[in-house]
């Protein structure tokens, strides 16, 4: 459609500004510095901004709660305006601080996304933080001039917040489903459907991975303590191949991002992975190691 044209075209504008690019450098820079200077404390306030210890992106998850609490403010305050009815003017208020809280954690768990991403992602990732956070601002500012009486202004400003807030998701619309961030990029495979014979066994070294491909299924294959495991390897995170990452203690690190899972059955131990990485059935058959899907359809 000509519409969808269009906006897809602004974004385009927007996220190639020669600012942006600029802007989305430094950022970077800032929280990569700001993760570093956490040391070894970053590992598990990774897992729970990224959503890791649910098994879900945390951010997705959050942001309803700003974006609904500041949907019920400006319904509320347009009944008290349009309408007369003053009584309301305590629940906008009180919707708003909901936003208001909601939103720092929504800030948090995004930004710590956004590290991840790269290119036209990461500068639209940018645009989508600038608008919330703008939004935030406005909110924050409208709070304080309702408690301090000026109720006009406060409700004008919250109004400006409610119009960023809704271009702000839009574009976490787009980084979700047109940019696939914070969706699982290792579906499980119902192939191969039979035990299939991929290597020698003598052919695979201890706490080496190998990249395979069965059935045009990416796998990869480390033999740990003597067991071998099959996984996925397409990470759950951003899809970049698990075979060049390093193996201990009974799991492998994606060497993109550092997410680790156990080789047993694919958990997630460090983010910023919040998905399982599908595992496969191993066997030795003659000399040879079979594996065979987990997620066989009945
Ligand atoms: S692609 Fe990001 S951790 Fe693997």
């Amino acid at each position: 459609m000509e519409s969808a044209r269009a906006i897809k075209q602004v974004v385009r504008d927007a996220e190639n500004q020669e600012w942006v690019h600029d802007l989305t450098n430094k950022m970077e820079e800032n929280v990569v510095e700001a993760y570093d200077q956490l040391g070894e404390v970053q590992w598990p306030i990774r897992n729970v901004l990224h959503g890791s210890f649910m098994g879900h992106p945390l951010h997705a998850t959050v942001t309803d709660v700003p974006t609904g609490a500041w949907t019920t403010a400006f319904v509320l305050d347009a009944a008290d305006v349009l309408f007369d009815q003053k009584q309301l003017a305590p629940g906008a208020d009180a919707a708003i601080a909901v936003g208001l809280a909601g939103a720092s954690v929504a800030s948090a768990s995004g930004w710590a996304d956004w590290k991840h991403t790269k290119g036209s992602t990461q500068r639209t990732g940018l645009i989508h933080g600038l608008l919330n956070g703008a939004a935030t601002g406005f909110y924050l500012t409208s709070f304080i001039l309702r408690k301090t009486g000026l109720r006009g202004p406060g409700q004008i400003l919250s109004t400006v917040g409610f119009g960023l807030t809704i271009a702000g998701s839009y574009l976490g619309g787009e980084l979700v489903f047109d940019r696939l961030v914070g969706v699982n990029r290792a579906e499980p495979s119902e192939e191969p459907a039979e035990f299939t014979p991929i290597a020698s066994v003598d052919d695979l070294e201890e706490g080496k991975p190998y990249r395979f491909e069965v059935n045009q299924v990416p796998v990869v294959v480390v033999k740990s303590n003597g067991t071998f495991y099959a996984l996925s390897d397409i990470c759950a995170h951003l899809g970049r191949p698990l075979s060049g990452g390093e193996v201990h203690d009974g799991c492998i690190t994606c060497p993109a991002h550092d997410s680790t899972f156990k080789l047993e059955n694919g958990a997630v131990v460090t983010g910023p992975a919040a998905y399982s990485q599908p595992t496969f059935d191993t066997r030795v058959n003659d000399g040879y190691l079979e594996i065979r899907s987990r997620h066989v359809a009945d």
